[in-house]
C-alpha cells in the first residue's frame, strides 16, 4: 500500500508499542510513550541563550535522517548527544524536553510512535562486584537494543560519568577492573546499537565532563556545553517563577515590573536555574509577613534575598 507523509495520515498508522516494565528491572528508571504532555512542559521551562535549544533538537533530526541514509562507516552518527555543565542549569529537563520534541519533529511514516526509556546510571553502576558489566551488557544490548527494534526509541543516560568513568583515572581501590569491563561493555553496545537502530537517540548529561570517559565524548555526536544563565536568562526564569507565585497567591504585580525584573536579574549573577526559582521562595522566608503570606513578598525584599543568595 502506499504510504502518505501527510501528518494527520501518520498518526492514523501509528501503532501503540510495548515498553519494558520499569520496575522490574534494574538499572532502568522510566519507560513511556511519547510525545508526553509532562516533557512538552520541561521543554518550555528551560530558557538558554541564544538558538542553543533550537540547534540540539537540529541535530538530533539530522543525526536520525543521515543515518537512515549513509553508512556509518562514511559519516559514524551515533546518535549520542551530550548535554554537559555545572549542576542545576536544566540538562536533565531539558533533555526530556529533546525527547518530547524530536518525537513530535520526526515523524516516520508508517512507523510506530517513539518510545522514551531513562536508564539509572548509578543502579547500573553500583551493581555487586562483577555483576555490573553484565547488567550493563543485558540493559544495553537486551533491553535497549529489543526496544529499538520494535520502533525509534531515545534513551536519557542521566549523570553519564557514573557509568562510562574515565578508565585512565581509575583509582586501585575500588575493583578498577571490574568497572573497566562495564565501560568496555557499555562502548562495544553503543557501537552495536548505533550501527543497527538508525533511529535510536540517547541523551546523556554529565556535570563532570572531566571524569568521562574520551571514548564517551568521541561517540557523541554533539557536546554541548550547558551553562550557567546569563543576566537575561536569569530574567525570565525569574519571571517565569514570580509569575507562577503572583498567579498563586494573588501578589502584587510590581513584583512582575521590568523595572523590578532587572534588578533581580543584575542581582543574581552567578546563580544557576534551580537556585534562581528556589530564590524566589527563599526570598518570601525572609521576612515573617510574607512567610505568612507571600503575597506580602516586596521587591526590595526580593532583590536583597537574591544579593545574600549570591
Ligand atoms: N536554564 C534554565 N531555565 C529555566 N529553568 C531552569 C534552568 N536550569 C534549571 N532550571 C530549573 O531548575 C530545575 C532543575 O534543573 P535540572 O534538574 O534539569 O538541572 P541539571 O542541570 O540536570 O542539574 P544536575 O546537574 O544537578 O542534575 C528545573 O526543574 C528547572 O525548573
Ligand atoms: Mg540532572
Amino acid at each position: 500500500m502506499k504510504q502518505t507523509s501527510h501528518p494527520d495520515m501518520v498518526a492514523l498508522t501509528q501503532v501503540r508499542r510495548g515498553l519494558p516494565n520499569s520496575d522490574a528491572i534494574p538499572g532502568l528508571a522510566d519507560a513511556r510513550l511519547l510525545p508526553d504532555q509532562e516533557f512538552h512542559s520541561d521543554w518550555d521551562t528551560i530558557v538558554l541563550d541564544g538558538d542553543l535549544k533550537e540547534r540540539v533538537l537540529r541535530q538530533a533530526v539530522v543525526s536520525v535522517q543521515v543515518r537512515h541514509r549513509v553508512a556509518f562507516h562514511a559519516i559514524p552518527l551515533h546518535g549520542v548527544i551530550l548535554l554537559s555543565g555545572p549542576p542545576g542549569v536544566g540538562k536533565t529537563t531539558l533533555a526530556r524536553g529533546l525527547a518530547d520534541r524530536v518525537a513530535r519533529s520526526v515523524r516516520l511514516p508508517g512507523r510506530t510512535q517513539w518510545a522514551f526509556l531513562e536508564v539509572d546510571s548509578h543502579a547500573l553502576a553500583s551493581s555487586s562486584l562483577g555483576k555490573s558489566q553484565k547488567s550493563v551488557h543485558h540493559l544495553f544490548n537486551d533491553v535497549i537494543g529489543e526496544q529499538a527494534a520494535t520502533g525509534p526509541t531515545i534513551v536519557l543516560l542521566d549523570e553519564v560519568e557514573t557509568l562510562f568513568t574515565d578508565r585512565s583515572q581509575l583509582s586501585m581501590e575500588a575493583n578498577p577492573i571490574d568497572v573497566h569491563r562495564a565501560v568496555d561493555a557499555g562502548l562495544v553496545a553503543l557501537d552495536t546499537l548505533a550501527k543497527r537502530h538508525p533511529d535510536l537517540l540517547l541523551i546523556a548529561t554529565t556535570n563532570f565532563a572531566d571524569i568521562l570517559d574520551p571514548a564517551l565524548e568521541s561517540r557523541a555526536d554533539l557536546i554541548l556545553p550547558v551553562p550557567l544563565p546569563s543576566t537575561e536568562a536569569r530574567q525570565t526564569i525569574l519571571e517565569g517563577a514570580l509569575h507562577a507565585l503572583v498567579t498563586a497567591f494573588d501578589a502584587s504585580t510590581d513584583l512582575l515590573s521590568p523595572q523590578t525584573l532587572r534588578a533581580a536579574a543584575d542581582a543574581s549573577e552567578g546563580l544557576d536555574g534551580r537556585r534562581l526559582r528556589k530564590a524566589v521562595a527563599e526570598a518570601c522566608a525572609l521576612e515573617e509577613s510574607a512567610a505568612a503570606n507571600p503575597a506580602r513578598l516586596t521587591p526590595a525584599a526580593l532583590i536583597a534575598s537574591l544579593r545574600g543568595v549570591r
